[in-house]
């Protein structure tokens, strides 16, 4: 059997190496390179191929690696949304993905930096950066006197709930479906529009799902938050219209913004700009803002997700290599 992996980073080796150790009888062949068109031949003679990336999965690019031979996909990542779904169907491909590594390395990340935002940790910073050592006038919000919304109580909107409850912070839940252990707690509100007039943090934990919750974080749901809330998106960019709240953080009307993920994030994002600065005008702004935390989509970036995600993937290869059906298998 012969499995071939796309864009395989440096620090994924180690876990590839442990899984290739543990499955002798399985050739594996990587490449650094991203799936595309011009690189689905690589996987020809392959029986699975293991990818990920932030590109589509367009009908051209898995049209070239059907044609290549190759019509089982395992991603080693959560997110579906940059697969051409109808084009998948049309090849009869197999695919699955990672859809639990590590609900911790996601939920902490945004846990961290809402307590970093409420605390000014990046004004005093740079206060302190410049010797300036008074303490006024940043003063910290306490996490416990916070509402928290948690939009989504999935793996990861649980996990970084039970982190805020752990804080002493009230919670408040909204989700279209609802976690029924978590229903017993009393936490669920039956509407966003509830959830974003009650919390002082507004956190989202849902999948982007084109055509039905674009831009669900706008001007309009923005006016009904509170005041001085602080809103995170460590779940899918095109689940906010980053404009808008751009005009919320200039009017004050938000705390601040916690991004870990950005609509114009592909082709950006996990690249070096240092040198020659970033052309992307309103990012470089949101960067530079004290209220504003941004990260480049590093919250799942974790030793212990990465391990999972190599290994998960790889044993789903395995699995629909030999016909059979993974668990992790997406159904669609
Ligand atoms: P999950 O499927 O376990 O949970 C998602 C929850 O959202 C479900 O309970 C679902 O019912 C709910 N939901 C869906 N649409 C909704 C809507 N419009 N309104 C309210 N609730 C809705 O997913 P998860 O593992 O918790 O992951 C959540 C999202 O986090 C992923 O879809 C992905 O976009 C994002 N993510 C980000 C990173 C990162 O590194 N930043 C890593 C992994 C996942
Ligand atoms: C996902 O798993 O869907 C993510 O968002 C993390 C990805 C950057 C590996």
């Amino acid at each position: 059997m012969k499995i071939f992996a796309y864009g395989i980073r440096d620090d994924e080796k180690p876990s590839l190496e442990d899984w290739k150790s543990a499955h002798p009888d399985v050739e594996v062949d990587y490449t650094q390179d991203l799936l595309t068109p011009e690189t689905a031949a690589l996987a020809k003679g392959a029986d699975s191929a293991v990818v990920y990336q932030q590109l589509d999965y367009s009908r051209e690019t898995l049209t070239a690696l059907a044609e290549a031979g190759v019509t089982n996909m395992s991603l080693r990542n959560v997110g579906t949304d940059n697969i051409d779904f109808d084009a998948a169907k049309a090849l009869n491909f197999n695919i699955s993905n990672v859809p639990v590594y590590s609900p911790n390395a996601i939920a902490e990340h945004a846990a961290i930096q809402v307590a970093a935002l409420l605390s000014q940790a990046k004004v005093m910073e740079n206060k302190v950066q410049k010797r300036d050592l008074r303490w006024e006038p940043t003063i910290r919000r306490e996490v416990r006197d916070q509402v928290v919304g948690v939009v989504g109580t999935g793996h990861i909107g649980r996990v970084f709930l039970q982190i805020m409850q752990g804080f002493g912070a009230k919670v408040v839940a909204y989700d279209v479906y609802r976690n029924a252990e978590l229903e017993k707690t009393g936490v669920y509100v039956d509407t966003l529009e509830e959830l974003l007039e009650q919390s002082d943090v507004v956190s989202l934990h849902v999948p982007h799902i084109p055509g039905v919750n674009d831009q669900m974080i706008n001007a309009e749901t923005i006016a009904k938050m509170k005041d001085d809330a602080v809103l995170v998106n460590v779940s899918r960019g095109l689940l906010v219209d980053t404009d808008a709240v751009v005009a919320a953080l200039d009017s004050k009307k938000l705390f601040g913004f916690v991004m870990d993920t950005y609509e114009g994030e592909v082709g950006v994002f996990n690249k070096d700009w240092s040198k020659n600065g970033l052309d992307d005008k309103r990012l470089d702004d949101l960067i530079s803002r004290e209220n504003v935390f941004v990260t480049p989509h590093t919250a799942f970036y974790t030793t212990h997700a990465v391990q999972e995600m190599v290994h998960q993937s790889f044993d789903a290869a395995v699995a629909f290599a030999n016909g059979e059906t993974p668990a992790i298998a997406v159904k669609y």
